[in-house]
């Protein structure tokens, strides 16, 4: 078991449409930076929002290269030397690394992210900022479909422990990553609910999934307005229900196109992100090396038959290196150059 001082945290931001996921995305990413933790932020949502909450403008936005249409180089330079892997075709977004494979870490420079990350300057220093962008029949490669965000899910299963380190995802509204096995890779996943009956539908049918694959997942309330909103949210969610955000002006204000200092976002709300922080990091604790790995795996055999195999004309069972851990053996893998 790693030590709690190792800790590269993946965050999941879920929930209804217009919910919130992309504002308190948004916020987490700016308190971390604030915290100077290096942060990779991932706008996994194929409406792309996350760059301008975090101060982009249209321009630069528009201008975030897309994973989806790197896919090919992607793939290429995860499967590496890995012999299970003899083709970039035959590479799915369940592919599981093994030996050989090239693992990704969030204080690196590598050929993924030259293409796919983008900067993006903070009041507290930078953040680099992935996006799955729009996704177009063209972008899919020969072998990724069913999912939007294929690109994220090969990344995150690519990618290794460093120290202190934060991968955000602000994901799509839809129930997209239960077709995939997106939704098990998050040491935490906070979702948002508003103080309404649509709010918590999405948390019931999240929690359902959660329960059945053990997945760590905390319910944040946003737009509560007074003691009904709370006690609404406290009497549908219970003990899962982690904190509460109010209306932020702060927030109204940047919205309005008027940037603002991160240090003036209201004092309660800068509490409810240091709950966030707090939560997500004792996550770590909980971390099952073993369950995220035959999760990993999982996933990929059903890829494989439901869809896979007959795509890639490969026997795709065949691309589980049945030694190989991610993370506690990862270490110990041979790089390939
Ligand atoms: N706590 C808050 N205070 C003030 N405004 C908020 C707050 N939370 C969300 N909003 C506003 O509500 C709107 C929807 O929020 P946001 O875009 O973050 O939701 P979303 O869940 O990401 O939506 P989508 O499903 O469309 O991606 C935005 O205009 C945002 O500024
Ligand atoms: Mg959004």
């Amino acid at each position: 078991m790693a030590t709690p001082s190792l800790l590269n945290m993946k965050i999941a931001f879920v929930g209804k449409g217009g919910s919130g996921k992309t504002t308190l995305s948004s916020l987490f990413i700016r308190h971390l930076a604030a915290a100077r933790v290096p942060v990779i932020a991932v706008d996994a949502d194929i409406n792309q929002h996350l760059g301008v909450a975090l101060g982009m403008d249209e321009a630069e936005a528009a201008a975030l290269p897309a994973m989806g249409a790197h896919l090919p180089l992607i793939k290429d330079y995860l499967r590496g030397g890995n012999a299970r892997i003899p083709s970039v075709e035959t590479m799915i977004k369940t592919t599981p690394p093994g030996e050989g494979s090239r693992l990704l870490r969030i204080c690196e420079d590598n050929p993924v992210y030259d293409a796919c990350a983008r900067p993006v300057a903070l009041d507290d220093g930078a953040v680099r900022l992935l996006a799955t962008g729009p996704f177009t029949e063209s972008d899919l490669g020969v072998a990724c479909y069913h999912s939007k965000v294929g690109a994220v899910e090969l990344c995150l299963n690519h990618l290794v422990d460093g120290r202190g380190e934060y991968v955000v995802v602000d994901m799509t509204a839809g129930s997209d990553s239960f077709a995939s096995g997106l939704f098990t890779r998050f040491d935490m996943t906070f979702l948002v609910a508003e103080p309404t009956r649509k709010g918590v539908a999405v948390y019931r049918q999240y929690q359902e999934y959660a329960r059945d694959f053990g997945v760590p997942l905390k319910v944040i309330g946003n737009k509560v307005q007074g003691p009904d909103d709370l006690a609404y949210l406290r009497a549908e969610v219970g003990e899962d229900l982690l904190v509460c955000v109010g209306h932020s002006d702060w927030v109204r204000t940047v919205e309005k196109g008027r940037p603002a200092p991160f240090a003036l976002l209201e004092e309660a709300n800068r509490r409810a992100l240091g709950t966030l922080h707090d939560t997500a990091d004792a996550a770590y604790e909980h971390r099952d090396w073993e369950r995220y790995t035959r999760q990993m795996v999982h996933f990929h055999l059903k890829n494989a038959e439901s869809w896979g195999n007959a795509k890639t004309g490969a026997d795709l069972a065949a691309q589980v290196d049945p030694a190989f851990v991610l993370f506690e053996g990862a270490a110990a893998t041979p790089q390939p150059a």
